[in-house]
């Protein structure tokens, strides 16, 4: 998967590329990941890529020519999927988009900043709008690493044990159950003993009554 990332602070995406699970799909040439420096797309000497809004109001707005050059530029080397545009008014990420868009051959992000961009962008160049929640941040660039995030470690072989990404929470609308680890006691704290009993298909149904337990108290919606 190839992943183009359009954004006015590059600096802001390197390092979670380069460690752990999003480093490792790039280094087995799993997910081909490319920032795009807005500015390089600029206009003009002061390398302007934002303007004042029309009618007046507080904020900046992008202008649509930058991400026009920009976002053609990479049309012409290949077909994309999506472009994808993160704002607060998109629709929020859940883990079925995660699974959907992890299948898709190759995507652009553009990741807004300031007031966001000229709605011609939108309705011109973006299909399909993604929030990571209800609450607003100072650019689409945290949103598009949570979206990486959440898609690089679905594609076969990113991950090392492959149903690890399948027994996620949300996977199937239930959260995941209790997990634990050596030791089997700890200050007295033990390990829920069927865990230990070596019985898999009754561990199995364990697990799968707490997951639901856990779903009911915490995520009822999700049962709905
Ligand atoms: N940009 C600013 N806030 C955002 C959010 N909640 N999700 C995605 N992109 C954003």
């Amino acid at each position: 998967m190839r992943i183009d990332i359009i954004t006015v602070v590059p600096d802001l995406l390197t390092s979670p590329f380069e460690a752990s699970i999003m480093k490792r799909s790039i280094e087995k040439g799993l997910v081909d990941i490319q920032l795009h420096n807005l500015r390089d797309y600029s206009l003009g000497n002061y390398n302007q890529v934002d303007d004042y809004q029309y009618g007046g109001g507080a904020g900046m707005v992008m202008m649509i020519e930058p991400i026009d050059k920009c976002i053609s530029a990479l049309k012409e080397q290949r077909d994309y999927d999506e472009v994808i545009y993160m704002t607060p008014d998109g629709k929020t990420l859940n883990q079925g988009m995660a699974n959907q868009i992890s299948t898709l051959e190759n995507i652009i992000i553009l990741c807004g900043h300031y007031k966001g961009v000229d709605q011609r962008v939108r309705d011109h160049f973006i299909t399909r709008e993604i929030s990571i929640g209800d609450y607003v941040l100072s650019g689409g660039e945290l949103g598009a690493l949570i979206l990486c995030d959440a898609i690089i470690r679905l594609i076969p072989g990113v991950l090392g044990n492959e149903t690890s990404a399948l027994t996620d929470s949300f996977q199937d609308n239930l959260l995941a159950p209790p997990i634990y680890t050596r030791p089997a006691e700890y200050k007295g704290w033990e390990v829920p003993e069927i865990l230990t009993s070596g019985n898999t298909p009754k561990i199995e149904e364990w697990r799968e009554d707490q997951a639901y337990k856990h779903t009911q108290e915490r995520r009822p919606d999700l049962l709905e």
